[in-house]
């Protein structure tokens, strides 16, 4: 039996929606990533101040309390794509957490930026020594069913 753990981050509830469709089919333990410091409400203010953080290239203080994660296999890590990127609460996330014996398995969502344009600010924020492997942007239930059916999930 593999055991798997759903690591995300979402603001506005769509990468929120994406992670619960994962578990609806994975069965994963799921958690919900928050900062120590809130973002203000409303889309126009957060936005402001998510793209300050990724231009300043943020440490965003983590709130969470993070499990033993030696217990899991695959840990799937689910993001909204900020400025084309991992937001940097996720910088925060590898950098304090040690991921070296599991399995990622990312999913970004996004208005319009590909999976494939955030690997590299992922790959920057996980650092050498942890496996990703596969990963899909977000496009509804049906695809994440297909993807985890596809990759052997369920
Ligand atoms: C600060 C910020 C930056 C964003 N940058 C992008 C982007 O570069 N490309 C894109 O397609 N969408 C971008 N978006 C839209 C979000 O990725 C998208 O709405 C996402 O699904 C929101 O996830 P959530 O509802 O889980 O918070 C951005 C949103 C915010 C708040």
């Amino acid at each position: 039996m593999t055991k798997s753990l759903i690591i995300y981050f979402s603001l506005s509830g769509t990468t929120k929606t994406a992670a619960e469709t994962i578990q609806k089919y994975t069965h994963s333990d799921i958690i919900r990533l928050e900062p120590k410091t809130p973002y203000p409400a409303g889309y126009d203010k957060y936005s402001k101040v998510g793209m300050q953080q990724m231009r300043d290239k943020a440490d965003v203080a983590i709130q969470t309390e993070i499990p033993d994660l030696h217990q899991y296999d695959y840990i799937f890590i689910g993001y909204p794509t900020w400025d084309g990127q991992v937001p940097r609460i996720f910088n925060t996330l590898f950098k304090e957490n040690d991921f070296s014996d599991n399995r990622l398995v990312p999913f970004s969502t996004s208005v319009s930026t590909p999976f494939e344009d955030t690997l590299g600010s992922l790959k920057a924020a996980v650092g050498d020594g942890v496996a990703i492997v596969g990963g899909f942007r977000y496009s509804g239930e049906t695809q994440v069913r297909d993807y985890l059916k596809n990759n052997n999930f369920k």
